[in-house]
Parts: structure tokens; C-alpha cells; sequence
């Protein structure tokens, strides 16, 4: 599949999950080329369908775009809950286990996703795998110290990268923290590396979104459709 193959796919998934956003809903909006398509949607339907909801967003990203639309941005400490989160991914398993974070947003929409009462994932069925960890798992790392949480990680067997900018500077995310990508080709007990990083003292969060999301529309070259 060719990038413009692939965009018409997340094209599709955006549009389709733009139709579960209600009048007066507060709606988690994710993060990446996938959501783009999908806030680009919802600025449509709040230009020509009159459509109001209120937006949290996981990235500045997102919110600068949601805003260019005239679409209310509010602080997730600000709401009292949020209805449904909106959120690509970059892989997604059967048991609707995934990798997030390709973005280096992972820590706000994690934070934004378990304080939804609905998560939906918008991905082009490249996205869909039987076993996750081929795309390297995204760790937050806070910068102190991330040499040694990295040398932590290679003893572990977990072969990380610290992801750098195109200056050859390492990413920051929008807490300022560092980003490691961990290369482990295959993960086949994600609950127990999920343990091990989170209690990895240095962590902020990692992209392993386990059991996490309601619902998956994946787009398909015959038209989006749910997973499962
Ligand atoms: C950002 C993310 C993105 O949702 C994920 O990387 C998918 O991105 P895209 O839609 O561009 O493929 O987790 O941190």
C-alpha cells in the first residue's frame, strides 16, 4: 500500500468517527495524521452543519488545529468527564491491545483516554496485526537520567532507541520529556512489560494501551468497518 493508498484509508476511518460526535458532547480528540483527517471532518461539521461540542485535546497539535476551526478547547482539568475519546494508533491486536505514542503524544492521551467513558480507534488496516511490537513501543522517559534508563532497558533485552528530532536532537513531548522507542519486534505477554516499565523508576508512561478501547474502525479499501 502507497502513502496515498494509506491516507484515503485514514481519510475514510476519520470521517466515519466524525459521525459519533453529538451536539453538546465533550469529545476527546487524539492525536496524528489519522485524527487530522478526522478533526479536518469535524471543523466541516461545525461550519456547515452548525455543529457544537466541546474538545479536549491529547497534543497542542491537535488543539491549534481544532481552534483554527472555531472548535471549543477546554483543559481536561476543566471537565467533569469526557464522552467519547477519538485516537489512532499504530497497531492493534484481536484481544484490542495496541501500540499509541508513534506520535510522542502517548502520555496526554492516555491520560485523556482512561478518563473517557468511550474509546474509539481510527487506523487503515496496515494497523491491524495478530501480534503487536513490530512498530517499537514509545516509553516517556523524563530526562534526567535517561542515559541510565536506557542502559536499564539493553540489560533488559529491549533494544531502545532515544528518538531524535530531524537536528539530530532528542524529542521532547509536550511535558518536555524524551522519548525512547523500544525495537522488540513481537511482545507475547504485553500485561507483564507493561508492569516492568511502569515500575522502571525515570518512566513516565509507556504506549502500551492494554484492553483500553471500546471500539476500532478500521479503514478498508471497501469502506471503513468496525473490528470484530
Ligand atoms: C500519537 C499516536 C498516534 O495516534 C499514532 O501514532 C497513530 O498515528 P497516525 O494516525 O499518524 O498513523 O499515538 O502519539
Amino acid at each position: 500500500m502507497d502513502k496515498a493508498q494509506q491516507d484515503a484509508l485514514k481519510k475514510a476511518a476519520g470521517i466515519e468517527a466524525a459521525k459519533l460526535i453529538e451536539n453538546g458532547m465533550i469529545a476527546g480528540l487524539g492525536t496524528g495524521s489519522t485524527v487530522r483527517f478526522l478533526v479536518d471532518e469535524l471543523g466541516r461539521r461545525v461550519r456547515e452543519e452548525g455543529l457544537e461540542f466541546t474538545g479536549v485535546t491529547t497534543s497542542r497539535r491537535t488543539q491549534e488545529q481544532a481552534e483554527s476551526y472555531g472548535i471549543k478547547i477546554v483543559d481536561i482539568d476543566d471537565v467533569d468527564h469526557i464522552d467519547i475519546t477519538i485516537d489512532g494508533a499504530d497497531e492493534v491486536d484481536a484481544n484490542f491491545n495496541g501500540i499509541k505514542g508513534g506520535g510522542a503524544a502517548l502520555l496526554w492521551e492516555k491520560i485523556v483516554a482512561v478518563n473517557s467513558d468511550k474509546i474509539v480507534w481510527i487506523v487503515d488496516e496496515s494497523k491491524v496485526v495478530d501480534v503487536i511490537g513490530k512498530f517499537p513501543l514509545p516509553v516517556e522517559v523524563i530526562p534526567f537520567g535517561a542515559a541510565h534508563v536506557i542502559e536499564r532497558f539493553e540489560k533488559r533485552g529491549y533494544k531502545p532507541v532515544l528518538r531524535l528530532d530531524a537536528e539530530g536532537k532528542p524529542v521532547r513531548t509536550d511535558e518536555n520529556n524524551y522519548v525512547v522507542d523500544l525495537h522488540l519486534e513481537r511482545i507475547d505477554d504485553p500485561a507483564e512489560l507493561a508492569e516492568d516499565l511502569i515500575n522502571t523508576v525515570g518512566v513516565v508512561e509507556h504506549g502500551l494501551f492494554l484492553n483500553m478501547v471500546d471500539e476500532v474502525i478500521v479503514g478498508n479499501p471497501d469502506g471503513p468497518k468496525k473490528l470484530f
